[in-house]
């Protein structure tokens, strides 16, 4: 499908609260979204919408996460959460798009991983393998198929084995 892929704009933060509690069933994820668009965390050009024509059919967010590395120093990834796609056009392939554009911008803008929490069958074809791969953990009660990490360059998670410590916001959707 031919999507335009963009940073959101302030008008569309009504809609993107409204897609993703139409996605989940519930607007955890929406208030998480606006409590990290609120908070030292949120990057702009990483809370991302996919538009078919005139509907807003898909968004994802990535957002500043602290790794406190076992060698007491404090590192910077990126938390993948959350994304949604418009249920009337879940499998088309949005989602996946959405997923690559987001991971490039982050690349690009110089970002060198991205942890996610979430479904171990759909994350590993974009690259993200178990986190504890790299020696990456979590205080969350969580399958480790669960918790993925991906490299946006090679060897970026080298030597960075550590905890990730979600903000607060998170609490939101525990
Ligand atoms: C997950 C989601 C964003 C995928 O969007 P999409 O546009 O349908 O994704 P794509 O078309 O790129 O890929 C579809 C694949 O996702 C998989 N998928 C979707 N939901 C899944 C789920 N709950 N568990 C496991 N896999 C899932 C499908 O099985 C499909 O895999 P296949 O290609 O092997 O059949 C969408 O299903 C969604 O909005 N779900 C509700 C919210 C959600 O769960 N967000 C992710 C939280 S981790």
């Amino acid at each position: 499908m031919k999507l335009d892929i963009r940073p959101e704009t302030a008008a569309e933060i009504p809609a993107i609260y409204e897609l993703h509690e139409l996605a989940f069933g519930q607007d955890n994820e929406s208030r998480l979204i606006n409590k990290l668009r609120d908070s030292e965390h949120f990057i702009p050009e990483l809370s991302v919408v996919a538009y078919a024509g005139e509907y807003l059919v898909g968004h994802i967010l990535l957002t500043r996460l602290p790794l406190q590395g076992n060698d007491g120093q404090t590192y910077e990834t990126l938390a993948l959460a959350p994304m949604a796609v418009t249920p009337a056009l879940h499998q088309m392939g949005i989602g996946g798009q959405l997923i690559r554009h987001a991971l490039k911008t982050a690349a690009d803008m110089g970002f060198e991983s991205v942890i996610v929490l979430g479904h171990p069958e759909y994350y590993p074809r974009f690259g993200f393998a178990p986190a504890s791969k790299f020696g990456i953990r979590t205080a969350y009660e969580v399958p480790d198929a669960a918790f993925m990490a991906i490299e946006l360059a090679p060897g970026a998670l080298a030597g960075k084995s550590g905890e990730v410590v979600y903000p607060n916001e998170f609490e939101a959707v525990a």
